[in-house]
Order: C-alpha cells, then sequence, then structure tokens
C-alpha cells in the first residue's frame, strides 16, 4: 500500500525552469520593493504563488482548444461547455466568465437592493469581498472556530458556525442579506472543506430566512472529495454525485474555472432556475464581460474548459491532488514547522504567527516569510493574512487578521513531489533561521487590494 496516491498522468511536455543566484534573488527582491507579486516569474524557481491557472492542461484538452468554435454569437464552444456545466450542476442557466471575478461582477450586485446589506460567507475570498463592498454592501465571515486552531485537527475547518449565522441573520434581519455564500472549499484559512451536513444546515437557515444561497465553488471537485474521504454515508458515493448534491443546495453558483476548470483562463455563473436573475445577468454581462455566448472567452477557452471540467472529477487524479499537499505538510511538520493541520485541497498554510511572534501584524509576519523563503530556495509563496486584509472600509485603520499564513500554494499537475521536498527543505531552513527575519514597513500602498502593488522596506 502507497502512503501517497500516484499521479495517474506522465509529463509529455517540459517548460525549463531555473534558479538565480542567491545574490540575485537579494537584489531582485528589493527591486520588487519586497513584494513577490512584483518578482518577475523568470526569477522564481519554484512558484507557490497560486493555483489559479497555473496548471497543465491534457492532450485531451490541447485537442479540445483546436476545435473552438470563435464565433461571436452562438458559438458551438459555448454550447458543449453549456451542456457539461448543466450535466455537472443540474442548473439551468449558464453564462461564461472571463474568470471568477468576473463572475462576482456580474451576480454580486444584482442581490443588493437597497443600502445597508450584507453578505455572509464561511469566509468571503478577497475578490469576493471586493466586489460584495463595490457593490454597496459589506461581508461578514461566519466560520468555525477550530479553522483558526491550527494544530487541532478538525475534518471540515471551512464549515460556518451555525450559531453565529443565526445571530448574525437575527442582529441584521434577513431582509438586509443579500445572500449566504458557501465558499468550497474555504480557500482563505486553508483550502479547507466544507461537510455537506454543515451545507444543509445552512440551507435550512437561508430557507427558513428566504434568503439566496450561493455556492463560491472554485475548487468544489477538492471539496466533493473530501467529503467522500470523510464524511459519513459519504464513502460509497461517487465524487460525481456529491458534486450534484451539494449543488442540489443552493441557487446560484459562482467558479472561477481557473481551479477546478483545470484551465488557464474561464469562470462560469450557473443559475439553477431563477429566470428573472438570469435575464437581469444576462444583461448587465454584456457591457461587463462579453456577449452572453462568451464572456470575455475565446471559443478555445470554452472547448478546453468543457473537457477540464470533467477530468477534475476523475477521483485518480483528485487522490493524487490532495496527496501532494499533504506530502508537503507532512515533511515541514516534521521539520517542526507550524501549519494549518490538516492540510487542505490546493495548499499548505504556514502559520507564521508562531514562527516570528517578534513582528507585530501591521509589519505582516507572513509577508517578511515570503520574502526570506524566496530569499532561500527561489520560491514564491504568497501572504494571506493582515496585509491581504486591509484596512476597515469605514475607519481606515489596519485590520488584524485571524491568522498570518504564508500559503503555498500547489498548481494541478505541475510539480514533481522532487519539487516539493525541496520547498519543504528550503523552508525549514528558514525556520531554522526564523529570529533573524524583520517585519516590514509600507513605502508604498494602493487603497483597494493593496497586496497586488504593494511596496515596502524592512523595518531596521
Ligand atoms: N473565489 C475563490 C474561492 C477564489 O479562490 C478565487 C481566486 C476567486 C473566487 C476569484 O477567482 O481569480 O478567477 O477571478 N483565487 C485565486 C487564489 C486568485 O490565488 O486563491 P479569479
Amino acid at each position: 500500500m502507497q502512503k501517497y496516491a500516484l499521479p495517474p498522468y506522465k509529463i509529455k511536455m517540459v517548460e525549463p525552469i531555473g534558479l538565480i543566484s542567491k545574490e540575485e534573488r537579494i537584489e531582485r527582491l528589493e527591486e520588487a520593493g519586497y513584494n513577490p507579486f512584483k518578482l518577475k516569474s523568470e526569477d522564481v524557481f519554484i512558484d507557490l504563488l497560486t493555483d489559479s491557472g497555473t496548471g497543465s492542461m491534457s492532450h485531451f484538452q490541447w485537442a479540445a482548444l483546436m476545435q473552438g468554435d470563435e464565433s461571436y454569437a452562438g458559438s458551438r464552444s459555448f454550447y458543449r461547455l453549456e451542456k457539461v456545466v448543466k450535466n455537472i450542476t443540474g442548473y439551468k442557466y449558464i453564462l461564461p466568465a472571463h474568470q471568477g471575478r468576473g463572475a462576482e461582477q456580474v451576480v454580486i450586485p444584482e442581490l443588493v437592493k437597497h443600502d445597508n446589506m450584507y453578505y455572509i460567507s464561511n469566509i468571503h475570498f478577497d475578490t469576493t469581498r471586493a466586489h460584495v463592498e463595490l457593490a454597496g454592501a459589506r461581508a461578514i465571515d461566519c466560520v468555525v472556530k477550530e479553522c483558526f486552531e491550527t494544530e487541532i485537527y478538525h475534518d471540515f475547518k471551512g464549515n460556518f458556525d451555525l450559531e453565529k449565522l443565526n445571530e448574525i441573520i437575527k442582529d441584521k434581519k434577513p431582509e438586509n442579506i443579500a445572500g449566504i455564500i458557501m465558499t468550497i472549499t474555504n480557500n482563505s484559512a486553508g483550502g479547507q472543506p466544507v461537510s455537506m451536513e454543515n451545507m444543509k444546515d445552512v440551507v435550512k437557515i437561508a430557507r427558513d430566512n428566504s434568503i439566496t444561497v450561493l455556492i463560491d465553488g472554485a475548487r468544489y471537485a477538492e471539496n466533493s472529495y473530501f467529503i467522500q474521504q470523510r464524511e459519513k454515508g459519504y464513502e460509497n458515493k461517487t465524487v460525481r454525485e456529491i458534486a450534484k448534491e451539494t449543488f442540489d443546495l443552493a441557487d446560484i453558483f459562482l467558479m472561477s474555472a481557473k481551479k477546478d476548470g483545470l484551465v488557464n483562463i474561464g469562470g462560469i455563473i450557473a443559475i439553477k432556475d431563477d429566470f428573472k436573475l438570469f435575464k437581469r445577468c444576462q444583461t448587465t454581462i454584456v457591457p461587463k464581460e462579453g456577449f452572453p455566448t462568451y464572456g470575455g472567452l475565446a471559443g478555445r477557452d470554452m472547448d478546453a474548459l468543457a473537457v477540464g471540467l470533467e477530468e477534475a472529477l476523475d477521483e485518480s487524479y483528485l487522490a493524487y491532488r490532495i496527496d501532494e499537499v499533504r506530502y508537503l505538510g507532512d515533511l515541514l511538520r516534521k521539520g517542526g514547522v507550524p501549519i494549518q493541520y490538516p492540510t487542505g485541497g490546493h495548499a499548505v498554510f504556514v502559520d507564521c504567527g508562531q514562527i516570528v511572534p517578534h513582528i507585530p501584524f501591521d509589519q505582516f509576519p507572513a509577508q517578511a516569510l515570503c520574502n526570506a523563503l524566496y530569499i532561500e530556495g527561489g520560491v514564491r509563496p504568497v501572504e494571506i493574512g493582515s496585509l491581504l486584509l486591509g484596512r476597515d472600509p469605514d475607519t481606515k485603520e489596519n485590520l488584524k487578521a485571524d491568522k498570518e499564513f504564508m500559503r503555498l500554494t500547489i498548481p494541478r499537475r505541475t510539480y514533481t513531489m522532487e519539487h516539493l521536498r525541496y520547498v519543504a527543505e528550503c523552508l525549514i531552513n528558514v525556520y531554522k533561521n526564523r529570529d533573524s527575519i524583520k517585519g516590514l514597513k509600507f513605502t508604498y500602498e494602493s487603497p483597494i487590494l493593496r497586496h497586488f502593488t504593494a511596496e515596502f522596506e524592512p523595518v531596521k
């Protein structure tokens, strides 16, 4: 019996990567304003910034790409994609979008009917939060407390805190809740899954209060796989059946297809049966994304996505995907590095608050660790902490994140276990020298989504 699943594919095409010298890495990072987002990818050896659009396509997807129908209206590629999405979700109305945030900008404002409205999610992803705020509403997170107890095992750390959910709805009043967004898996605190039982309870609360339920399902296939592996009663169901059961619960599905769509670009809006909402989205998608049968995508992108959606439900693929992440997590834990445990679907989240407690939250401990890991081994992680969280939209004060995470995000079907072993070795070295790591202060900060463009200098 193998301890970790084996990859159900072999490599047919390679992209060379190389490691520049440590002196060069130090220089490049300074030029990038101590923000890994501003590094050139050429200067990165192992790129763990994101799993979004960074995976490899199969030869079936590359073949599908050649069949793209680039007609502006009524493209054959759209109907191929529509058929697959209808099949997987059971939803009636499908619109393509250029990526997840494209889907968000069309749908999220449609549910905001008046001032002082709220969206509630286990944890809003940052672009989702931004679109909620741009629509004049406010985002409230409502995840279980176990989510932030990184060392304690819990099968479903992405679950909603149901008691808190009831309290929020009572406090803000049901008519002021624009929607409940179930983010599956819950990206922001570890790619942690949400159980079917919890989703059913959330939906019951939503139905009792006549609140619309949305799925932010960038990684819905990974979530369904975790349910199969961990939740009683689902061990004999297929991932596809579990996914269908998940979709049956909600009203709207928004997807960044750059994750479990296994493509480099793409997004999906699927609406179960609300014809009026669909018509409104069909109108607004035109100026925002594109004509309703292409929504910002080339025909070929839609063909590749139609194939990728099916491949992401393959259980041997999912077993290896999840085990790759677990493998990196196990190596780090063995080396003493504190991480969100158990590991989730797409990334290892390193608990930097525990590693560099001498750095205050507004000197961005996790960003400082990201920089240290880049200098150590040319590995590019991403900060998911107080830098990403930003400032309070009303008071403009820096918000303090519950956890200062550094995310080591694994692109799909891209790196080997050897690469991941190297990453673990580099990070364990950084961990050994943690006391010498210094915090950061801004030399430039943008008013919204600051983490992408901010520049810093190390605190002396
Ligand atoms: N929702 C979730 C849960 C996401 O993780 C993302 C993107 C989006 C929505 C937005 O989708 O990027 O296609 O516009 N997450 C990426 C990440 C960027 O690195 O976690 P998008």
